[in-house]
């Protein structure tokens, strides 16, 4: 058990009932303020925000993205003591974007409007927002600070590790291999010990299209469509090789017009460093590509490996984990780590036991699988660019989609949330994905065998998800109205060792049902004790979370509000109220007495 950096008792707050408001609801003693929102001048001229969403691309490129996801603080001192918690560096993710709510009117046109779409690239990406807290207790923008930055879906990038340089990753803007535009849907985040961001391209491959009858299995196999990108980007006019890249049939056999290889440039983790703003962000292909919709550090040892924990996001999909090469000091630690390791795959046994399977070609056993399903792979580079496929030859286990990660402070054990499944059969079932027709998720943990980079681990069922009533087979958590959730997804631990999980109920369920609209619990990981902390307004989801070190200021991102929205009528008018168009933002966290989170 952790010690406490602040005040106890834990979880002394009174738990919410389920609602339905079109509102922030804390508990009694807490404050929540909307910070940054959509539109909010970041960088640049500074140009404010037009309520009738009427910006230009151009203003885009420089105001708060769309669609807030996963978030980290850095503290202006992260370099060194990192333990301001008055002053740093917020950094979060715009997973995407809404045709209803970012243009005046929507889209009318197709072929779409070239500067349509350039505002669309720029509200996806990160924002880098240096903040202050002020004497009052608020927390301010820094204006003109040279820390304040967007990073789009244009702003050029490297690729990195084993797959820099490969053929698969040629295109007509980098002939090496070694260059990319942008970063899409970023979903969830990590962060890494030597103070940068990791960003996850999360479901990246829906905004291309290729028409070709023949596809290459690094298109199959992650869903590249076959009629139109989700935005019809590709359609652009005038049309300009920043948007013709979307198209990644084989046009044309000019070589001038080729971006048959552009998606590969995509499904990857991209580093970050939010103190240097000339950085260019870094594509690490080594922690392969997929859905990638968080990354976690395992708990860091001083000269042993670092470990990260990734979920692919999509039905039956996987669990995988990265072990580095290097061994981790902290005085030499950075972004090479994450160039050269072995990528490993989950399989949880159905005695409570799980192995991880490596993805790498010069292995025997690998390889030796590979051959029997039949699956060629010419190197590295292309078990990499085919994750998916290399994991289903080494014989994963299929997961009820897994969402974000989170690593326990102190004993190191690894939770993670598998949303939903609604595809699952009874046939399908198995110990770890226990429920047919899984439509409220459940949260999965385990611990390594003797160190972080133990090849075999010991798991169990944390919590199934669902309405009062719900038991947790083995336990004694039985869910009430204090507590039942369905869907959970961003998942965090605090310092003081609390497990917080937010909620991405879709569809019927976040419209309608017994749960009341998306939010954020608080759970103790020992007792099981947890309790209903925040509850997002109408048609949001609750996602991202972060803290300053002394756990005093909590920020929590707002995603979607509204997003049932037409243009002419909005279902959420948070956070400006009145007939406002509603717009995602981050939410600001205090209590009133000056206490810790959570107390
Ligand atoms: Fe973007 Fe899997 O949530
Ligand atoms: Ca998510
Ligand atoms: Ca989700
Ligand atoms: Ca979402």
């Amino acid at each position: 058990v952790v010690p406490p950096v602040g005040v106890a008792p834990l979880l002394g707050f009174t738990a919410l009932a389920a609602g339905r408001a079109d509102t922030i609801v804390v508990p009694q003693g807490y404050s929540a303020t909307t910070f940054l929102p959509w539109g909010t001048p970041l960088t640049g001229s500074y140009p404010s925000f037009l309520t009738d969403a009427s910006n230009s691309g151009a203003e885009q490129e420089q105001q708060v993205g769309m669609h807030h996801d996963g978030m980290h603080f850095f503290p202006i001192d992260a370099r060194s003591s990192a333990n301001d918690s008055t002053e740093g560096l917020l950094v979060f993710n715009h997973e995407y974007i809404d045709h209803n709510l970012i243009h005046a009117n929507g889209i009318d046109t197709m072929p779409r409007i070239a500067d349509q779409v350039r505002k669309e690239i720029a509200a996806h990406g990160v924002s880098v927002a240096h903040i202050q807290r002020q004497a009052d207790g608020s927390w301010q923008l820094v204006d003109n600070s040279p820390f304040n930055r967007r990073i789009t879906g244009a702003t050029p990038m490297e690729l990195a590790g084993p797959v820099r340089g490969s053929s698969k990753v040629v295109t007509k803007y980098s002939p090496d291999g070694s260059r990319t535009r942008g970063t899409l849907n970023n979903c969830g985040n990590g962060f890494t010990p030597w103070g940068t961001y990791l960003t996850c391209e999360e479901n990246w491959a829906g905004y291309f299209v290729n028409t070709d009858a023949e596809k290459p299995r690094e298109h199959t196999r992650y869903g590249v469509p076959g009629s139109n990108g989700r935005y019809f980007w590709e359609t652009a006019t005038p049309p300009a090789d920043a948007y013709q890249r979307f198209n990644a049939s084989a046009m044309a056999a000019d070589a001038a017009e080729d971006y048959r290889n552009e998606p590969n440039t995509f499904g990857w983790i991209v580093e970050i460093d939010p103190f240097n703003p000339d950085s260019v962000p870094q594509k690490r292909t080594a922690l392969g590509r997929f859905g990638h919709e968080g990354i976690i550090f395992g708990k860091l040892e001083e000269g042993q490996p670092i470990v990260l924990y990734s979920g692919d996001d999509s039905t039956f999909e996987y669990i995988y984990k990265f072990v580095s090469a290097a061994p981790y000091y902290k005085n030499t630690a950075g972004g090479h780590l994450l160039n050269d390791g072995i990528l490993y795959v989950a399989k949880f046994n159905e005695d409570g036991s799980g192995d991880w399977l490596p993805l790498d070609i010069n292995n025997a056993d690998f390889t030796a699988k590979a051959a029997a399903a039949g699956v060629t792979f010419t190197d590295q580079a292309d078990v990499l660019l085919n994750t998916r496929l290399a994991a289903d030859v080494a014989g994963a286990t299929k997961m009820d989609r897994p969402e974000w990660g989170a690593v326990h402070p102190e004993t190191g054990e690894v939770y993670f949330t598998l949303t939903n499944n609604s595809r699952r059969t009874e046939q399908q079932t198995d110990a770890a994905n226990p429920r047919a027709s899984n439509t409220s998720g459940h949260i999965i943990r385990w611990h390594e065998r003797e160190t972080q980079a133990a090849m075999a681990f010991d798991w169990d069922i944390f919590l199934l998800a669902g309405d009062v009533g719900t038991a947790t087979p083995g336990t004694e958590l039985v869910l009430t109205a204090d507590n039942h959730l369905a869907s959970p997804d961003g998942l965090w631990f605090d310092a003081n060792g609390l497990l917080w999980i937010q909620t991405d109920m879709s569809g019927s369920q976040q419209g309608d049902g017994p749960y009341g609209n998306n939010q954020m619990l608080v759970a103790d990981p020992v007792t099981r004790q947890i309790k209903r902390f925040l509850i997002g307004p109408t048609d949001c989801e609750v996602t991202g979370i972060t803290a300053t070190p002394d756990m005093k200021t909590l920020f929590v991102n707002i995603q979607h509000p509204g997003d049932r929205s037409t243009p002419g009528a909005f279902t959420s008018h948070w956070p400006d109220g009145g007939n406002s168009r509603p717009r995602s933002a981050t939410v600001i966290v205090t209590k009133n007495d000056g206490g810790v989170i959570g107390s």
